[in-house]
């Protein structure tokens, strides 16, 4: 008697597990819906159907599994969509990949982003306009294998935690404002992840604190109006002492 109590109320528990995280992902897509802009309605999402599966059918989404609602990846890229990275993906936790490249995406990259998408692997937030440092804490992300941030405005340096990240096979921040030393653990990427960021040094890029050739040039200048300042200087005092006051 106890015991089938107990099942029944393990069973009411789990279902009740399963319905919460059924509906997190639908608030998920609610969420993202209203707080992103959307002028060209590419995002207009209808949640009317409640059957289970129904909001993987929905355009960009894809569930693990049809016979649930956890879905594993968002795909909304080149859908003019503009705003801030919403603060609601972090129900969809269960979510492996998110493109979100080539919008007009702003603000910063949130610094909770992988407490929100704890198993992302792969991140593609390219060809927007979003600001700011990249945050030392995506190193949570410590399943990512690709991290696309190029052509945005991103600035500060690359912070050291993005070498912790042992799994990334796919990198670019390419196209920012980035400035400072490339941490070492990066140089295994070729130039092009780093290419378009002026204030950025160090392998596979250019050494830092290198003389460049335009500042060699200012160097020669700089000497060769020195010396001749100091020419005419000599002569002029030599001028004073022996040729005016000996008159
Ligand atoms: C609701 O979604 C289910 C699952 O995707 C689908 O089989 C069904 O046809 C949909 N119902 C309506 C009315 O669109
Ligand atoms: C999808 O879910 C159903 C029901 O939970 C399960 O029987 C099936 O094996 C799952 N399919 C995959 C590919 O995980």
């Amino acid at each position: 008697m106890k015991i089938r109590f107990i099942l029944a109320s393990l069973l009411l528990l789990s279902y009740s597990l399963l319905t919460v995280s059924i509906e997190d992902d639908v608030k998920c897509l609610e969420g993202i819906q209203n707080s992103i802009k959307d002028p060209d309605g590419r995002l207009s999402w209808s949640f009317t159907n409640t059957t289970v599966g129904a909001i993987c059918r929905l355009n960009g989404v894809t569930c693990w599994n049809e016979t649930d609602n956890r879905i594993i990846s968002l795909t909304l890229s080149s859908m003019q969509l503009s705003g801030q990275l919403p603060e609601s993906l972090h129900l969809c936790h269960s979510l492996q990949s998110l493109d979100l490249s080539e919008n007009s995406l702003s603000g910063s990259i949130p610094v909770d982003l992988c407490k929100w998408l704890p198993y992302v692997v792969q991140l593609d937030l390219s060809n927007n306009h979003l600001s700011g440092p990249i945050p030392p804490q995506i190193v949570e992300c410590k399943f990512l294998n690709k991290l696309i941030l190029s052509n945005n405005k991103l600035s500060g340096s690359i912070p050291f935690e993005v070498s912790q990240l042992d799994r990334l096979k796919e990198f670019s921040v390419a196209g920012n404002d980035l400035s400072g030393t490339i941490p070492s653990d990066l140089a295994r990427f070729p130039e092009e992840s780093f290419d378009g960021n002026s204030g950025l040094c160090g392998k596979p890029l250019g050494r830092c604190g290198r003389f460049s050739g335009k500042d060699i040039g200012i160097i020669i200048a700089a000497g060769v109006l020195g010396a001749l300042g100091s020419i005419i200087l000599g002569s002029l005092i030599w001028w004073w002492f022996f040729v005016r006051v000996r008159k």
